[in-house]
């Protein structure tokens, strides 16, 4: 027998994470689990969304929403109401939703009021600071979720904390559900797609980057992007790391961070970062590309929940640019620093990370089978 899940994604890392399942599903499970997929159109440009289902190998959407950009409420409310005519259709056994998009907040209100059992990956995690988006979307679909996957120890305890019982037995429903710590699906992606990276991509040559004579930093966190003085302050800290430093920076620049450069920048940041040769602003990269400049820089310097993971994925010193984190044990390992978007604190990081590297890189996101184990558990329980 099989059974039937609709997964939804949206946003750039869901399309991503969504990877390591269907992988999953395709050599292990194929017999078992029908996966039909929901694209809300979150994000919609070739370089967010696309580029992703060609090289990453997953089927192209059942469904796509093409809700696009807009204030919160408007966007999650046409999802909302297009998840649920798909749902009320399909009557699939389970709806799987990955992290904290609107695209996941959606997903939750749509399935919960049709009773359908809600599988979300990547539970339990908390900034703690409720003023983010993502704190709020996160914590509205853990509490209606029937199965929750923690990808660390750090988010099972929080689900544990918040009154998750980690002693309910089947069977499970979002009255009685299952909460488990399984490892981290993007960590399967990074073991499965290192080597290819390494073979395939060309990013380094393209952009004229010497293997660890260069930084990675990526951007787009709302209140970075849109608060002038704190995207003022990184892109001046940024410029002191790379002209004291002899180092490069290169910044695929997601689109919202792209719009807001002029606006949001003084006139002299802005000018000294359109005149700097050592700091390169690309365009978004592809996964292979992105793993590619993962694995070979000196540093990375990030506000992106996905890459301060990969960062330790592939042993590298990471400075976050946001006032905490979800994902603590990085942190506590020494492997990352928080340094908010204080220009003091990120150039000081920079400085402690050059002088000290970190050297230990404890095992914590589980052993690359994360995929296999939810799909186990999605059938089991069925
Ligand atoms: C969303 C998620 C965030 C996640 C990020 C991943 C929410 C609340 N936020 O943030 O948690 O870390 O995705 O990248 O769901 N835009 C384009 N082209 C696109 C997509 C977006 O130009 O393909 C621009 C639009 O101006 C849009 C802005 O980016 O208004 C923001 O997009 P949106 O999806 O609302 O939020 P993100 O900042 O991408
Ligand atoms: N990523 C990518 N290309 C880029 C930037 C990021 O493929 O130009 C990948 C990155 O490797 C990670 C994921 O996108 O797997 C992280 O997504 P993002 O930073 O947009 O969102 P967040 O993780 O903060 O929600």
């Amino acid at each position: 027998m099989s059974i039937k899940i609709v997964t939804i994604i949206g946003a750039r890392p869901q399309i991503i994470k969504a990877a390591a399942l269907s992988r999953a599903i395709r050599t292990h499970f194929s017999d078992q689990i029908n996966e039909l997929i929901v694209h809300t159109g979150q994000h919609y440009d070739e370089n967010m969304s696309e580029v992703f289902f060609s090289e990453l190998g997953i089927p192209q959407p059942d469904y796509n929403l093409q809700v696009g950009s807009g204030a919160h409420g408007r966007q999650t409310a046409r999802m909302i109401e297009g998840i649920e005519d798909i749902l009320e259709k399909e009557k699939p056994d389970y709806i799987v939703l990955y992290g904290d998009t609107n695209s996941t907040l959606a997903g939750a209100v749509a399935a919960s009021k049709i009773h359908i059992p809600i599988v979300h990956i990547e539970a339990g995690l908390r900034s703690f600071n409720k003023s983010m988006p993502e704190e709020i979307n996160r914590i509205l679909c853990d509490h209606c979720s029937t199965l929750l996957f923690s990808p660390t120890k750090t988010g099972h305890e929080n689900l544990v904390r918040e009154g998750f019982n980690p002693a309910n037995t089947a069977p499970f429903s979002s009255d009685n559900p299952a909460i488990y710590h399984c490892g981290d699906v993007m960590y399967d992606n990074s073991l499965y797609f290192s080597d290819m990276a390494a073979g395939n991509s060309k990013v380094l040559e393209k952009n004229q980057l010497t293997p660890n004579k260069y930084i990675l930093s990526t951007i787009h966190r709302n209140n970075n992007t849109d608060e002038p003085k704190r995207l003022g302050a990184i892109f001046e800290a940024l410029l002191q790391i790379v002209e004291g430093g002899g180092m490069d920076l290169v910044l695929p620049l997601h689109p919202r961070t792209a719009k807001m450069l002029k606006n949001n920048l003084s006139a002299n940041t802005f000018t000294k970062l359109s005149r700097s040769e050592r700091i390169k602003i690309i365009e978004p990269v592809s996964f292979l590309d992105m793993i590619r400049l993962e694995q070979q820089a000196a540093m990375i310097i990030t506000d992106s929940g996905g890459v301060q993971k990969e960062a330790y994925f592939f042993k590298k010193p990471c400075i976050i640019l946001r006032p905490e984190t979800e994902w603590k044990e990085i942190v506590d390992a020494g492997a990352a620093i928080i340094a908010d978007a204080d220009k003091a604190r990120i150039v000081q990081a920079w400085e402690q990370f050059t002088s000290a590297p970190p050297q230990q890189f404890p095992e914590i996101f589980g052993d690359g089978k994360a995929s296999e184990f939810i799909c186990g558990e999605m059938v089991r329980n069925a």
